[in-house]
């Protein structure tokens, strides 16, 4: 079993590797106590899928993914990537209106939420969503709101910064090891 301070060896390393790498000079990177950080600049649709695709293969049951960014940036698409990733065959949809879909056909169940007409914390709780996130991934759109009345979570922001393209910066909490290199590395071929 691997304890925290060998997963912050291996934050060490990767970091190492990622800024040895021509392709990352590109790549922002921020480390803290919490959290492990990578910077895409001017992604098309089909890598942001792929970065959603890379992240599918490294979440495991009851993590929690929050996606930010205004409305239109990408934040159901990346789901819906994340979605296939998972091998779920039923057609994502978004739930701005219907605010919560769960999913079952995956390797993993998933729960998606978008919070975005949720004013409170109290109307967020009054979901009693957290009864889920043990037994699925949950991916949330507007979750920053509630942050607070979120397990620990990685974050996926996205913000346009061109024609059809994104600045996308992927976060994880701290105590987790999501192999953030083979996340980068999915953007190289
Ligand atoms: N590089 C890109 N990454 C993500 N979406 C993109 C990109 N370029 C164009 N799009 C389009 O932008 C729209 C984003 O819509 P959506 O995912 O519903 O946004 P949000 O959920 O953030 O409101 C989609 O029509 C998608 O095809
Ligand atoms: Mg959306």
């Amino acid at each position: 079993m691997i304890g925290p301070a060998h997963r912050n060896a291996r934050y060490r390393k990767l970091l190492a590797l990622w800024s040895a790498h021509p392709i990352w000079a590109s790549i922002m990177q921020e480390t803290s106590s919490k959290t492990v950080s990578v910077t895409f600049d001017r992604l098309g649709l089909s890598s942001v899928c792929k970065v959603a695709a890379a992240l599918a293969n490294a979440l495991n049951l009851g993590d929690c993914v929050v996606l930010a960014g205004p409305l239109a940036a990408g934040k159901t698409t990346f789901v819906q990537a994340l979605a296939r990733a998972l091998g779920e065959t039923d057609p994502i949809t978004s739930p701005t209106f219907t605010l919560a879909h769960f999913y079952s056909r995956g390797r993993l169940p998933l729960l998606h939420v978008d919070a975005y007409r949720l004013e409170n914390v109290h109307d967020f709780t009054d979901l009693a969503l957290d009864d889920f996130y043990d037994t699925h991934v949950t991916a949330i759109e507007w979750g920053e709101k509630f942050s607070s009345a979120l397990p620990p979570a990685y974050r996926v922001e996205l913000t346009p910064d061109g024609d059809k393209t994104r600045r996308l910066t992927l976060s994880a909490p701290g105590e987790e090891y999501i192999g953030l290199n083979s996340v980068v590395g999915v953007l190289q071929g």
